[in-house]
């Protein structure tokens, strides 16, 4: 049974009680701007307060429905019983012991869960973090030891991380870089889904090819705009790592566990990564990133690579019980409303042609550009500030949803996202987009 909110205030979201913001949520608001970093990014003024399932309540008792599962992070839905109790026995039983430094099994358990799942037939081990960018630093110190090679290829659109190495491989906003240089020197950029011409003339050029340790990229580029890799562009990858010693690194910590209907988005593609990201949906909202190696890749010893929190045993069950759901029940649900959250974007999408630009994504994770519609006819350019307006009218009617690339706005509800919640959305989606030419 796919879980739902139990509930009854939650039962049916939207529901709104209040203005938005409320009064409580404006005051909390005023708290969290004397206090909170500057370099938080709200699309909205959003104060949660509580969830289940899809259904998000603010301080102020407005219901919403969350399109957003918190960054595609609340995998299972928020709060599902079967995480929840897994957390909580984990939390009576034992909180921390560093798993860097002592064994504990839920660690090992998980870890062996994951070096099964992953793709491709070699034995894996797995490195635990805290976070997706953690996971990426781990790939790279990884690659960089394993092949005693110093530079890294990335693509322009990519988004890996806040910390030094994932940051310096990123590529979608100027923002995420400017006034933080020196960046990690060594890296290397080209378009995403790039020609074998462009690599090999960055080969020929400026980086021969047995100078990479490795290769870092989406499977779908996420905040870059939900874009999705060619089949020939990693098949193109995976041929040149292979030829070239290079390590192919998969950044699925938004497209993994299940988010796309399939346990990890690479398995739609049928190529195996060397190493593979992970983090957002793998807990179902704890802090919890992997790195999964094939096992002879994994040549470091004792003291090369540590984190005290990482692998912790109550985000190590919280994954477990993840695991569980997503294996049981929600690849399928994934596809399934995946295709129908696709068909009812596309036709949105084909009703207001001047309004909404093209759909992509797996599953259940899809964007929609937003166009200018005051353009002149023909090649409508992007329109970032309707998009924004549209999340914003989307919120005023109960729905929550973020942005991703230039002018698109994603759809990454949890994985058990009901038929009724996904025609919901796309008819808030639908009044959001005509009430934007009004709202700004
Ligand atoms: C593809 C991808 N990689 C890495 C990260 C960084 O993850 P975190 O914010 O957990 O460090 C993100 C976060 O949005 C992501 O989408």
């Amino acid at each position: 049974m796919i879980y739902r909110a139990t509930d009854n205030s939650l039962q049916q979201a939207p529901r709104l009680v209040t203005r938005l913001p409320g009064p409580r949520a404006a005051a909390w608001i005023a708290r969290d701007d004397q206090v909170l970093s500057p370099s938080y990014t709200r699309d909205y003024p959003l104060v949660a307060a509580r969830a289940q399932g899809c259904a998000l309540e603010d301080v102020d008792g407005n219901v919403f429905l969350d399109f957003t599962a918190g960054l595609a992070v609340t995998s299972t839905g928020h709060c599902h019983p079967e995480v929840v109790e897994a957390i909580q026995d984990q939390a009576a039983r034992l909180i921390h012991m560093s798993g860097t430094d002592f064994y504990y099994t839920p660690e090992i358990e998980l870890a062996e869960r994951l070096a099964k799942l992953a793709p491709g037939e070699a034995p894996k081990r797995v490195f635990f973090t805290n976070s997706g960018t953690e996971s990426i630093e781990a790939a790279l110190k990884l690659a960089r030891f394993h092949t005693g090679r110093g530079r890294v290829l990335s693509f322009y659109g990519a988004f890996h991380g806040r910390t030094y190495g994932a940051m310096s491989l990123g590529g979608s906003k100027a923002v995420h870089q400017q006034g933080f240089d020196p960046l990690v020197p060594g890296i290397y950029r080209l378009a995403f889904n790039c020609s074998r011409e462009e690599l090999d003339e960055l080969f020929a050029r400026v980086c021969p090819a047995d100078t990479l340790a490795a290769i870092v990229v989406e499977v779908i580029q996420g905040e870059g705009g939900y874009r999705i890799a060619e089949p020939r562009f990693l098949a193109m990858l995976r041929e040149t790592c292979d030829r070239h010693g290079i390590l192919l690194v998969f950044d699925e910590v938004q497209t993994g566990i299940g988010r796309t209907g399939k346990m990890f988005a690479c398995e739609h593609f049928g190529i195996a990564p060397d190493l593979l990201c992970l983090a957002k949906g793998i807990a179902s909202g704890l802090p919890l990133g992997a790195l999964v190696a094939r096992a002879d890749l994994m040549s470091w010893g004792p003291g090369s690579h540590a984190s005290t929190f990482g692998g912790n045993p109550i985000c190590c069950r919280a994954a477990l019980a993840t695991l569980d759901l997503v294996e049981r029940e929600y690849l399928a649900n994934a596809t399934q409303r995946g295709a129908q959250l696709r068909s009812g974007l596309d036709r949105l999408a084909a009703d207001s042609p001047l309004s909404l630009g093209e759909v992509r994504g797996l599953g259940l994770m899809q964007a929609v550009d937003v166009l200018d519609e005051s353009a002149p006819t023909g090649g409508q350019p992007l329109d970032p500030a309707r998009r924004n307006r549209i999340i914003r009218a989307a919120f005023e009617r109960g729905l929550l949803l973020v942005p991703c690339g230039r002018a698109a706005v994603r759809f990454c509800p949890a994985l058990c996202v009901s038929e009724a919640e996904v025609d919901a959305a796309l008819a808030l989606f639908a009044e959001a987009c005509q009430a934007s030419g009004e709202v700004g």
